[in-house]
């Protein structure tokens, strides 16, 4: 085989690695003057998406951006157990987002540029807990701010609930996975315990799992978002001085790509509306 073949295929693979090395650490955005808009055709067949999206809100970076640092090396159930214990500690969400921030155990951390805590009314008696934060996210330090979260302020605003009165979001993970790749089980396992404890210090009547990380952590199953979806179901802890009434919904970046699951995600939406209504929810149509 000729060199020149050769030397080709070296370089070939020297790039590979370059960019698998760049996305673990958490490289994978490339900014341009201008921005492209790739959902275009998306949105002409899926009438939940405003017509033209708008650039995700500029909002205030509520957290301090996580200093880059080199993650310690401490084994997954060690992560959790000094999770368990500074997210049993925090009796506030101001000491539980403290806690969040000083926690080395989650490599996620150290390749994320904020730690995205929560956004809306923490008095809220609806808490919607999605799954990671994505490019957008980690870049505001909010939840859910890119094009899956304009999708999801629309659907809850269509029955009343939103942020900026009575709907409270956060994510299992604060930190950013490097690429939006599925979380790994050590990640989850070390960062759930916060979730959990945050859920227990907001307390919400309501608890709505977004997408099958979601509902598979919370829920400590292995079913599928299609078996968990659209059903009642309780959430219960050792905080919690009652179990909390939880339901998994399909996550809005599979809406995006599925817009033939439309009719679903209504149908489940309904059901949480007219469950918020009977128990006698303030919904905001303002
Ligand atoms: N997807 C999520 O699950 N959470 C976010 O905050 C953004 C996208």
């Amino acid at each position: 085989m000729a060199s020149w073949y050769f030397k080709v295929m070296e370089q070939k693979i020297d790039l590979k690695s370059a960019l698998e090395c760049w996305t673990q650490l958490g490289v994978d955005d490339i900014l341009v003057e201008k921005s492209v808009d790739r959902f275009e055709s998306i949105e002409e067949t899926l009438d939940l998406v405003p017509s033209k999206p708008e650039a995700a809100p500029r909002v205030e970076p509520p957290s301090r951006p996580v200093q880059p640092q080199v993650a310690p090396a401490i084994s997954a159930s060690e992560a959790n157990s000094k999770a368990r214990q500074l997210a049993k500690s925090a009796l506030t969400l101001d000491e539980l987002r403290t806690a969040m921030e000083e926690f080395e155990g989650c490599p996620l951390k150290y390749t994320a540029t904020h730690t995205v805590f929560a956004d809306g009314n923490p008095k809220a008696k609806v808490m919607l807990v999605g799954e990671a934060p994505g490019a957008d996210e980690d870049r505001y330090g909010k939840p859910f701010v890119g094009l899956s979260g304009q999708l999801l302020d629309k659907m809850f605003s269509h029955i009343g609930l939103t942020r900026q009165e009575n709907l409270y979001i956060s994510n299992i993970l604060p930190w950013r996975p490097p690429g939006n790749r599925q979380p790994t089980p050590a990640e989850t396992s070390a960062c759930v315990p916060f979730i959990q404890r945050h859920i227990e210090l907001v307390s919400p009547d309501y608890l709505i799992m977004v997408g099958g990380t979601s509902a598979k952590t919370l829920l400590d199953t292995r079913d599928g978002i299609m078996r968990l979806r659209g059903k009642w179901r309780e959430y219960k802890t050792d905080g919690l001085d009652q179990p909390i009434k939880t339901m998994a919904i399909f996550h809005p970046a599979y809406l995006l790509r599925s817009p033939g699951q439309k009719r679903e995600i209504w149908k489940d939406l309904l059901v949480i509306k007219n469950s918020l209504l009977k128990d006698g929810i303030n919904l905001d149509y303002a």
